[in-house]
């Protein structure tokens, strides 16, 4: 990524809430996985106390509120604690509000409502949907996946949101459909990163329709069981936890059904150095850097970077016989 490295993850505190600890705290409700374990019931904790994205003047109040926390879903497991919400959400890449980390205040600028969403392209189902009723026709569940930068931070958090494969349904691909492209707002008057026009605004992103239908892709509306920062993609964003974290694009208005390549916001950048699929690999160095560590953000701690992240069981396959050289960058 075209980015000046910043130092902002050695901050010296330390970072990390045990996983055991966020979800005894959640109320469990049943979903697939919770098998033995046995949770506390009763939501409401301190560890929750990243703010919802706060509103920008004409937002109004956020009448999703009622669906936050959602319940758990426990098949998904981390192998570290919980990155601190402060650190999660005060560290973020979102170049529509600057090409550095601090963008915090600067996105809270994004109207989010009224918010659309346009399903289009090769589906039955074309449509235009309003975020606040498309919330209320899927069922939100709360996930904890790690999130794995290619600019070899990473950090471990609980989404709230829907499998994408809710969306792919709703749009009923059509049988040529091949891959999705999703899109990012485009407001260059509140989010100032769109005036530099050398970046090809609106960001786009894409996953093939095989991973579009992966249990793990997800939409994610919220964070740390409440609606989603502004500054973490509100209202709505991609989370692919097995890819650098530059797939999983924020505050998408538009899923586009293709059976074309979608030519990505980073391709077209620097094709070179970013590719279409981007899924993470520590034995294939990004050109300017080794991806074999990864930094945990908020914390002093370095571990081995695992080959799709650690994911591998539920994704591995959709690679099969595919030429590795495409797959890793
Ligand atoms: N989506 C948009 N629209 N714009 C961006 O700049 N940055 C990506 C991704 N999604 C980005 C984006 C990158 S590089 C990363 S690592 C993640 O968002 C960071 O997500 P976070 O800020 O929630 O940690």
């Amino acid at each position: 990524m075209l980015v000046k490295i910043k130092r902002g993850w050695e901050l010296p505190e330390s970072a990390a809430t045990p996983e055991a600890s966020y979800w005894s705290r959640r109320r469990v409700m049943g979903v697939a996985g919770a098998g033995s374990l046995l949770l506390a019931a009763g939501a409401g904790s301190r560890l929750l106390a990243a703010g919802p994205a706060l509103a920008a003047k004409n937002d109004g109040p956020d009448p999703t509120l009622d669906l936050y926390p959602a319940a758990p879903n426990l098949r998904y497991r981390l192998d570290r604690p919980l990155t601190k919400p402060d650190v999660a959400t005060s560290y973020n890449n979102f170049y529509e509000f600057g090409s550095h980390k601090s963008i915090v205040k600067a996105a809270q600028a994004l109207p989010i409502r009224p918010w659309t969403v346009t399903i289009d392209g090769m589906v039955e189902k074309p449509q235009t949907l309003d975020f606040d009723a498309l919330i209320r026709q899927v069922k939100l569940e709360e996930r904890t996946y790690r999130l794995r930068c290619v600019e070899a931070w990473a950090m471990a958090v609980p989404w709230t949101g829907f499998p994408m494969a809710e969306l792919v349904k709703l749009a009923e691909p059509q049988v040529g459909a091949k891959f999705v492209r999703f899109e990012t707002f485009k407001k260059p008057e509140v989010a100032s990163g769109q005036k530099q026009f050398w970046y090809p605004w609106p960001y786009v992103e894409g996953v093939t329709l095989a991973e579009a239908s992966n249990e793990l892709a997800f939409i994610a509306t919220g964070l740390y069981g409440k609606p989603m920062p502004k500054q973490n993609g509100a209202p709505l964003r991609v989370v692919l936890p097995w890819k650098y974290g530059f797939k999983s694009i924020k505050s998408i208005v538009r899923a586009t059904f293709t059976d074309e390549k979608p030519k990505t916001f980073w391709e077209t950048v620097q094709g070179s150095e970013y590719g279409f699929f981007a899924n993470v690999n520590p034995a294939v160095p990004h050109t300017r850097w080794s991806q074999a560590e990864e930094r945990i953000i908020g914390t002093e701690d370095k571990r081995p970077t695992q080959i799709y992240n650690g994911y591998g069981e539920f994704v591995a396959g959709l690679y099969d016989g595919m030429d590795a050289k495409i797959l890793f960058r």
